[in-house]
């Protein structure tokens, strides 16, 4: 029942946006699902652009896992990046490691790799979509289906808003979707390989992100309230 009128709420939010819209593919399961979604709902590819924002600190095997998915649905993914010298600036300023220092550090990492890009990519788009779901964490309790996204001023379309962990990882075995080998090592969610670390039995989704910050805090600025 929720897979299906998944697929129809999607279907009708996307005929009720006119314009570019851009799905933001984060090499987790969250995304292949939407994307599945949308093939579900039978929305033209021409109204759509798949991208991902590739921070130079992605997991090899995210890597190999966003060529999987290109395959498995015939689809080409967009790599958003920094230009050389936002890398050399960011990798002599925070270096490897430095984004562990403090918040700030940490901040400004991820607004470097990650915010440029998501502007760029955002630039001529009329709405994104992601795969945030607000059983992830504190700071995602309130989200929507489709939200003002006041920051990158365009609407954000969230189509998992509702999904439980469980309704997830069901989804995915029922259309037998293709998984980034870091969940079979442990991970829950997957970032920045810096940034992101196995988490134990019992412990939170995102507790392996950011896992020395504070619960309350813990967003890069993609998501913003
Ligand atoms: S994050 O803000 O903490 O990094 P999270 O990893 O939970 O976000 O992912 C939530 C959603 O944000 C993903 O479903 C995806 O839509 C988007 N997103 C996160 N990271 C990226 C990325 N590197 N490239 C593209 N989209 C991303
Ligand atoms: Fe930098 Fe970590 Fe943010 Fe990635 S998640 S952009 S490595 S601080």
């Amino acid at each position: 029942m929720l897979y299906k009128h998944s697929v129809e709420r999607l279907a009708d939010t996307i005929k009720n946006t006119s314009g570019h819209i851009g799905l933001a593919f984060s090499h987790q399961i969250e995304d292949v699902i939407a994307i599945h979604l949308l093939f579900q709902a039978k929305i033209s590819l021409s109204k759509l652009e798949f991208f991902t924002l590739d921070t130079h600190k992605l997991f090899k095997e995210s890597l190999e896992y966003q060529k999987k998915v290109e395959k498995f649905f015939h689809i080409s993914i967009v790599s958003y990046k920094i230009s050389g010298d936002w890398l050399s600036y960011v990798d002599t300023e925070i270096g490897e490691w430095g984004m562990r220092e403090s918040l700030q550090k940490r901040k400004q990492c991820c607004e470097i790799r990650k915010i440029i890009p998501l502007k760029e990519a955002l630039s001529n788009k009329t709405a994104w979509i992601s795969g945030i779901r607000a059983t992830q964490s504190i700071t995602r309790a309130n989200v929507k289906l489709v939200e003002e996204d006041i920051h990158f001023g365009l609407n954000k379309i969230n189509p998992l808003y509702d999904w439980s962990d469980e309704a997830v990882w069901a989804y995915a075995k029922l259309h037998n979707l293709p998984i980034n080998a870091l969940y079979h090592q442990g991970f829950k969610s997957i970032g920045c390989s810096p940034c992101t670390r196995p988490i134990k039995e019992g412990e939170d989704t995102r507790a392996g992100r950011w896992w020395w910050e504070d619960p309350n805090h813990k967003e890069c600025g993609l998501h913003q309230k």
